[in-house]
């Protein structure tokens, strides 16, 4: 089973997602700015995957705090929290895990410090166990929406690598595979950071689950000849009214999809559900460096001094989704009604 993130003795392990798919390397962290830098810096991606390594992330400064009174704890706590919420802004899940740690921290404040660090490291590490479940949960109801065989397109990774194992799109067509549907995957390449190329192929691969790998730009061509029945990605954050940020690139595929009557699903836990977000238009959608444009693998491919926008992310408005596969069940539309309902939902 592929680790993308562990809590061990010597600190969080992250497998390096920025050297896959030819070297398989793994980072230890042992300081919360650590596991910052390596949000930043995409070693660890992928909005499940965000929200756990934030959660380790916090465990592990709190862990390393010398504070001898709580009032001290709580101070170094709130910064710790800080440097973590400055990585990314898009994913949701993010500041959903902030949220969690903190509201764990808020019900221990009269226990001492040790118990307290103890604590929060046994909540991070249940969250970890958390998302395998919720992803195993979210393959079982999406399996049903995929063909019995035939060509699924997948953008981006939503996989075990962007999540704590399993994956929310990846994760829908394993089940599917486990239950016998005989898919074969198109992953587009997933410019500029190349998450399809790199990593999706990476993981089906290992899987043995048949998969082709298409340049964003062919999607379209695959379409219009036949060759996709079905298509499932992840999310970074789905609004209350169901429209979704994901991966740059995602709202061309699903406006290619309605044109060629192709469903158009996205799977993702409830955390990546952000009801206090109306619409697609309020999420922040993070600006990452011209230079994942300009080059590729360190070779430059844009003439000095051109202007270059790197947007991360897209928003897909809620009328092309034609469900949202959750751990707690399959939302349709309208969104506003069948989000807050599964969001209320007990598990
Ligand atoms: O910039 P990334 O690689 O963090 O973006 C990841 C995506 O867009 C994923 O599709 C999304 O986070 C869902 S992951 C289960």
């Amino acid at each position: 089973m592929i680790q993308t993130l562990e809590w061990t003795p010597h600190g969080v392990v992250f497998i390096d997602q920025t050297k896959l798919p030819t070297e398989e390397v793994y980072v230890t962290c042992t300081t919360h700015q650590q596991v910052a830098d390596v949000i930043r810096n995409m070693v660890v991606r992928g909005a499940p995957a965000i929200g756990v390594a934030a959660a380790m992330g916090i465990a592990l400064g709190v862990k390393n705090s010398k504070a001898e009174t709580l009032a001290d704890l709580k101070k170094e706590f709130d910064q710790i929290c800080e440097t973590i919420r400055q990585t990314r802004p898009t994913a949701v899940n993010l500041f959903w895990a902030i949220r969690r740690m903190t509201e764990k921290f808020e019900s221990l404040r009269i226990r001492p410090i040790a118990q307290i660090q103890q604590a929060l490291i046994e909540e991070s590490q249940r969250m970890h166990a958390e998302d395998i479940a919720a992803n195993q949960a979210m393959g079982r109801h999406g399996a049903t929406l995929m063909p019995s065989s035939g060509g699924v397109l997948t953008h981006c990774n939503a996989g075990a690598l962007a999540t704590a194992g399993y994956g929310t799109a990846l994760g829908v067509i394993r089940a599917a595979v486990e239950q016998g549907k005989k898919i074969h995957v198109y992953a587009d390449e997933t410019r500029p950071f190349l998450q399809g190329s790199r990593l999706t192929a990476w993981e089906l691969m290992k899987d043995g689950i048949p998969t082709t790998v298409i340049s964003d730009n062919m999607a379209g061509a695959m379409m219009q000849q036949g060759k996709i029945g079905a298509i499932v990605v992840g999310a970074d954050r789905i609004a209350a009214n169901g429209d979704v940020a994901n991966k740059i690139g995602t709202y061309t595929v699903a406006v290619l999809a309605k044109e060629h009557g192709i469903p158009f699903y996205v799977a993702a836990p409830i955390s990546t559900v952000d009801l206090e977000t109306p619409d697609g238009s309020k999420i922040p959608i993070e600006q990452r460096p011209a230079r994942e444009v300009t080059h590729i693998a360190g070779k430059q491919m844009v003439p000095d001094g051109v202007q270059v926008e790197n947007p991360a992310f897209d928003v897909t408005p809620a009328k092309y989704v034609a469900a949202i596969i959750t751990e707690r069940g399959i939302a349709r539309a309208p969104y506003v009604e069948s989000l807050r309902k599964l969001s209320e939902a007990s598990t």
